[in-house]
């Protein structure tokens, strides 16, 4: 039977107490790794995870870290390095997308802080893991971007900026480190029930509305993204760098196509 097989390897997974990130962590630790699940600020959603891999028999532990400030994320690495003897897999999950405002009617400092954990965290986190991996002569570094990499979204012009050159970091890191044995590969979740768009699929118009714009009708399950990222980081996938696979239900085919045009 073909099965995603992680055992031995070493993971690091950014925002690893969030919505999406919780839920790649476990079937991460499912699939055989030891985890470090990093968090911002949230310790005890981070302890309810590695709690969750623990009791399940897996290995893991958590990590605070400001992944935007160099020095932190230096530690950071230093920690897992210290508890697991190295680094396979690097999932750069952290990610926000900041309060809803036009361009014009935006405040520099926020744009300042999304693009610190959309763009800078991954670059930091990253170039750490790198210096690892290129050594080794393995690795895998799996950046989390979104549907809007692609799709235009008003009032987040950050969080897409911010998604779309992760897009491109991907794609050129992967083209740095693809002779030494190491892929690099983004995963563009659509609409996923998160505590990130609650508000949306909580409120019956919100829900009908992000239904409409998915052409499979539905808002994906955390489960469903964190099985697609634990087979890319996979040798399974071996034969895939520098590119994007979204998991979206099928927002990026446009379903509104479906009739007329
Ligand atoms: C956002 C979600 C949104 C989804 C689809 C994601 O990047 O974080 O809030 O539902 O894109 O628009």
């Amino acid at each position: 039977m073909l099965s995603i097989d992680l055992s031995g390897k070493k993971a690091l997974v950014t925002g690893g107490s969030g919505g999406l990130g919780s839920v790649m962590s476990c079937v991460l630790a499912q699939a055989g790794a030891a985890v470090a699940v990093h968090y911002g600020k949230d310790a005890h959603a981070a302890a309810r995870v590695v709690a969750q891999i623990r009791q399940a028999g897996g290995t893991a532990i958590s990590v605070a870290a400001n992944i935007a400030d160099p020095e932190a994320v230096e530690r950071l690495f230093q920690a897992v390095d210290q508890a697991f003897g190295g680094l396979d897999i690097l999932i750069n999950n952290a990610g926000a997308d900041g309060p809803r405002a036009s361009c014009a009617d935006s405040d520099p400092a926020q744009w300042q802080a999304t693009l610190a954990i959309d763009l800078t965290g991954p670059y930091l986190c990253a170039r750490r893991a790198l210096r690892a991996m290129l050594g080794q002569g393995r690795g895998v570094i799996l950046n989390i971007t979104s549907v809007h990499e692609f799709i235009p979204w008003a009032g987040f012009s950050a969080y897409t900026s911010a998604k779309a050159g992760l897009s491109m970091f991907t794609k050129t890191l992967a083209q740095e480190a693809v002779a030494k044995g190491v892929r690099v590969v983004a995963l563009a979740p659509g609409a996923i029930k998160t505590p990130i768009n609650e508000a949306v699929w909580r409120d019956p118009r919100g829900l009908a509305d992000l239904d409409q714009k998915i052409a499979m009708g539905r808002p994906g399950d955390p489960q469903e993204v964190a099985q697609v990222a634990a087979f890319l980081v996979s040798d399974l996938a071996s034969y895939v760098t520098g590119t994007t696979v979204a998991v979206d239900g099928g927002m990026l085919i446009y379903p509104d196509f479906r009739h007329g045009g």
